[in-house]
């Protein structure tokens, strides 16, 4: 039997009473100004899935619209932006309306995203399917994580951008507030620079894609060319929609390595390679030469999307830059001897150094993938860890706050269980008990210093939307779940049992999820291209 209340992430506080309050007995949304666009934002959802028509009217302590209604009030000290503060709430439904209070309009946007949650599944159609019911209840909630994000990758396999605004809006019905967008890589570059025409002219495209795993030698090429890109308006249309929903955008360009596509363009910033965009997956060793005029490049690249998103985190990317070219590199063995390095890897944290002060001008701070540590990296760079446990050490040793998001246990490429029918994935195991039981930051681990955690998406072997949304869902649920709720609460009601309800939340609003006892035939890797296939992976060495 279902019960009455089941919403996920868990709040940290939840007292139910007896009863619903039907929204159509309510007036209106009586919302503070500050709070007028998410209250339009509530009043619009809860018209397109019950068909209920709320008027917005503005309210102040002041002057406070009396009556019943649903009312968004700002009350007490504001808290800084992107604090667990910023994004506490409380949440009363009472005979006499629902009240949803909270510091700052960031907790307002959690508390919408949980009061959605309350309504019946249906209610989260696109046209009118359910009465706007909800249960009486009283939520205090707050984070325990600051950040607790997706990352989509939108450059192996382009992602609409539509699909790109959906998953910003699944990310505010669970509660995350980070969408990580991976826009650059060797097989693409996906966002337009006015300035370098040539990135998107024949960097955001490949002739061709390799059929089934990269490692799966004699399955060939299909010769049809994929690709796409973010224009500028793109980009200001996503940093506004996530604005709205108070979700930071956190737009990661990927250098000194990775760096096929702008070398397809612009060849001269490289140590002369002539290669197409990359038509395969893995890791390449064609890297930026280090001369001025390719950090002059990379300088212009992170000034066109720190201009368009205006979150405090500009992500550079710098995983798994191979040295093999610097260290045969005229050019690199120069800068090696005139900084007076010992190491080949301090051209990388030569690379890392001046995007962050070149960013710091822009009042922006940089995260990087773990590799950053291994040359060096200046303290205030955040670290998102993707290795392993060590390098959360590691990180945190050298004075860096740390994003974990290790790949045994938030890669969402990865299978998600033994079953052979499962479709083509990059390799690994994370069975959706293994996120539930996960904990970002176990004890021994200094909280204050963790970021926070994020879930990834590369999308190597996730061509379409479908295939991103079977990937994510539920596992996203449960990790939302993770990042949010405290440890000792979702104990006291494991997430997995409040994962029913969910899945009919996730089947209204159209989503592909994977089904808990595995693929549905149309999902399944079948025994073409898309059919699974297993080698022996070994996890990178911690140095
Ligand atoms: C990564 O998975 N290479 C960050």
């Amino acid at each position: 039997m279902q019960r009455r209340i089941s919403l996920i992430p868990q709040p940290q506080q939840l007292t139910a009473a007896d009863g619903d309050l039907d929204l159509s007995l309510l007036s209106a949304i009586a919302a503070a100004p500050e709070l007028n666009p998410l209250a339009w934002l509530l009043s619009d959802a809860l018209g397109r899935g019950t068909g209920l028509r709320l008027p917005v009217v503005q309210s102040t302590a002041k002057d406070p619209v009396e009556g019943r209604v649903l009312r968004l009030s700002l009350a007490g000290d504001r808290p800084e932006d992107f604090t667990t503060a910023a994004e506490a709430y409380r949440l009363d439904v009472t005979p006499s309306g629902v009240d949803l209070t909270a510091a700052h309009p960031a907790g307002i946007a959690r508390g919408i995203a949980t009061l959605r949650q309350l309504l019946p599944a249906d209610a989260l159609r696109e046209a009118p399917a359910a009465d706007p019911v909800v249960p009486l209840v009283r939520i205090t909630d707050e984070p325990r994580l600051r950040w607790r994000g997706v990352m989509l990758d939108v450059v192996r396999h382009f992602q609409p951008k539509d699909f790109v605004l959906k998953m910003i809006d699944r990310a505010w019905l669970h509660r995350l507030n980070v969408v990580h967008l991976h826009l650059t890589d060797d097989q693409g570059w996906r966002f337009e620079v006015p300035s370098r025409p040539k990135l998107t002219e024949i960097g955001s495209w490949r002739a061709e894609t390799k059929v089934g795993h990269a490692r799966d030698e004699p399955a060939g090429y299909e010769p049809t060319p994929h690709g796409g890109f973010f224009s500028v308006s793109d980009l200001r249309e996503i940093a506004s929609y996530a604005r709205e929903r108070h979700i930071m955008i956190v737009p990661e360009v990927n250098l000194p390595g990775h760096a096929r596509a702008v070398l397809a363009a612009y060849p001269e910033l490289g140590a002369g390679q002539n290669k197409p965009v990359c038509p395969t997956f893995g890791v390449f060793e064609e890297v930026l030469e280090p001369t001025q005029a390719a950090l002059d490049f990379a300088l212009e690249a992170y000034t066109a999307i720190a201009e368009v998103f205006d979150g405090p985190f500009i992500h550079i990317g710098g995983d798994e830059v191979p040295m093999t070219q610097w260290e045969s590199s005229p050019i690199a063995r120069e800068l090696m001897e005139r900084e007076g390095m010992e190491d080949v890897r301090g051209v990388q944290a030569w690379f890392t150094r001046a995007f962050c002060e070149h960013l710091a001008t822009m009042g922006k701070r940089v995260i990087g993938w773990d590799e950053i540590l291994d040359g060096g990296a200046p303290a205030e760079a955040a670290v998102q860890v993707w290795r392993t446990q060590a390098y959360v050490e590691k990180a945190l040793e050298a004075g860096h706050e740390v994003l974990v998001s290790p790949q045994t246990h938030v890669y969402f490429d990865h299978y998600e269980s033994e079953d052979p029918s499962e479709p083509l994935r990059i390799h690994g195991l994370t069975p959706i008990e293994k996120v539930a039981a996960w904990d970002p930051a176990p004890a021994g681990v200094d909280e204050s210093r963790i970021l926070g955690a994020q879930c990834q998406l590369w999308s190597e072997y996730l061509p379409n939307p479908r295939d991103v949304e079977y990937a994510a869902f539920p596992r996203l649920a449960v990790f939302a779940e993770v990042a949010w709720t405290n440890v000792d609460v979702r104990e006291a009601d494991p997430v997995l049992d409040r994962l029913g309800v969910h899945l009919e939340r996730l089947h209204a609003m159209g989503i592909g999820y994977r089904p808990l006892e595995g693929p549905k035939p149309w999902q399944q890797g079948g025994t073409g291209r898309y059919r699974r296939f297993d080698f022996q992976f070994t996890e990178p060495e911690v140095e």
